[in-house]
């Protein structure tokens, strides 16, 4: 059952234009996925709420947008070239690889029951060369995770702003892995976006720090709609922690095909800063003017995938009822509207009318200029039209019809509900803008 709603999300991304298997019309290529104009108005809209949430509306948060590509060094000191592997096996028959930690068989391949090699660690990291000659040192990796272009931009924040601690850096961007089983829809990719936090505080104040982020963690989730019965926190044990957390807690959301890690929170101690100061010489500590004394900041980290994010706010959203008393069945994404890609379809009840046509028109440009994110429709019968929003989860559609010639009225509908209610144009803008908040 849980499985037939992936595959209804997963043909309803397709459908309605909000996610393409990447590099498509030559075959695909595996963990990549591309976004059409819903996809990339739902992914903006996600990555605007939580820069609005832990940016903006703060004092204490810098924000950044580091380069992708990065100095081979700062892989070396970051520890990823050493450690940031998965267990991998390979068939001797058919050669395919699997990530060993996830076989139940580590002697037979799941596909063709072949021999399988023994494990080997797979490193993640995509390396690319740089300029005309392919020399060792000229290799250079994407980012495997934004959080390096943070630390090794440390001191530039400190020097150009001076913040006191506790302070954050932020950044929302891409991260690649060559994960070794890219798998689950845009769950595992290997072209991936994160939305990350580096939290620099007082080494004794970690506890405190650390749960005062899973709150604000807490507080996105309900921000973008994820159920709280989905939600689970997992405390991952000190064997399966990443090489520079001391604690780290997994927030789970339960996917179809099981309940699997949405975000991360960990407790990085002073790891990175230590040794890219080791690594590169440049000094990264921190002076506090009140003790007049130099430390190492430590970091809490909280991080948040955003190809999981959309795909658990799909997966929560995806709804199917009965409406129009005559047992006809709709499909509706219960999006929450500030996330919506579509917040309001404007329509002409009838398309051959120029009267109704020329006000609907009016409606909408008036709309338009205060509310980002609204449509004009005039396509097919009224009714597919509602179906239509109601699928890609736009959650208000206004009518103009005969009575608004006449008053200045207009049809205001619900998406969940399906509900309608009259509205006066004069009111409609006000009333829209405190239903979307
Ligand atoms: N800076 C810490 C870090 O990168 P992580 O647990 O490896 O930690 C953080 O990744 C988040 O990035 C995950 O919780 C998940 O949301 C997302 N993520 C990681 N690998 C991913 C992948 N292959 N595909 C999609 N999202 C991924």
């Amino acid at each position: 059952m849980e499985e037939i709603l992936l595959d209804k999300v997963v043909a309803l991304a397709k459908r309605r234009g909000f996610v393409f298997q990447g590099s498509e019309i030559y075959g695909g290529l595996a963990g990549t996925w591309d976004y059409g104009p819903l996809g990339v108005a739902l992914k903006n809209n996600i990555k605007n709420l939580w820069w609005k949430m832990f940016v903006e509306e703060r004092e204490d948060m810098y924000g950044l947008d580091a380069a992708i590509i990065m100095n081979g060094k700062v892989w070396q000191a970051s520890g990823h070239t050493e450690t940031f592997a998965d267990p991998m096996v390979e068939c001797e028959e058919c050669k395919k690889r699997f990530r060993a930690d996830t076989l139940a068989d580590m002697k037979k391949c799941p596909e063709c029951e072949g021999k399988l090699a023994s494990p080997k660690q797979f490193n993640l990291l995509f390396p690319v060369s740089m300029g005309a000659v392919k020399e060792d040192n000229s290799t250079a990796y994407l980012r495997g995770e934004t959080a390096q272009g943070i630390f090794v931009n440390f001191k530039n924040i400190i020097d150009t702003f001076h913040p006191r601690l506790p302070f954050g850096i932020a950044q929302i961007g891409k991260a690649f892995r060559n994960e070794i089983a890219p798998r689950d829809f845009i769950f595992r990719v290997r072209e991936l976006e994160q939305m990350e936090i580096e939290y620099f505080i007082y080494p004794n104040d970690w506890e405190k720090y650390f749960e005062y982020w899973r709150k604000e963690m807490l507080e996105f989730m309900n921000r973008i709609g994820l159920p709280k019965t989905k939600i689970h926190e997992n405390e991952i044990a000190e064997e399966d922690r990443a090489h520079y957390s001391k604690r780290t807690i997994d927030f789970e959301f339960d996917y179809p095909f099981g309940t699997k890690e949405l975000y991360g929170l960990a407790y990085r101690t002073d790891y990175d800063l230590k040794k890219h100061s080791a690594e590169s010489g440049v000094d990264l500590s921190y002076f506090d003017e009140e003790t007049k004394e130099r430390l190492i900041p430590h970091v809490i980290e909280p991080s948040f995938g955003v190809e999981r994010t959309m795909l658990a706010v799909l997966l929560s959203a995806y709804s199917e009822d009965e409406i129009g008393g005559e047992g006809e069945k709709r499909v509706f994404l219960k999006l929450t509207p500030s996330i919506a890609p579509i917040k309001v379809a404007v329509f002409p009840l009838l398309k051959n009318k120029p009267d109704l046509v020329a006000k609907a028109r009016a409606v909408y440009t008036t709309l338009a200029e205060e509310i980002p994110g609204i449509t004009f429709d005039d396509n097919g019968n009224i009714g597919k039209r509602y179906r239509r929003q109601d699928e890609i989860g736009t959650p208000f559609c206004v009518t103009i019809d005969f009575q608004t010639l006449d008053d200045d009225t207009v049809t205001l509908r619900d998406r969940d509900s399906g509900k309608q209610e009259r509205v006066d144009i004069s009111g409609l803008e006000a009333l829209i803008k405190g239903r979307l908040q």
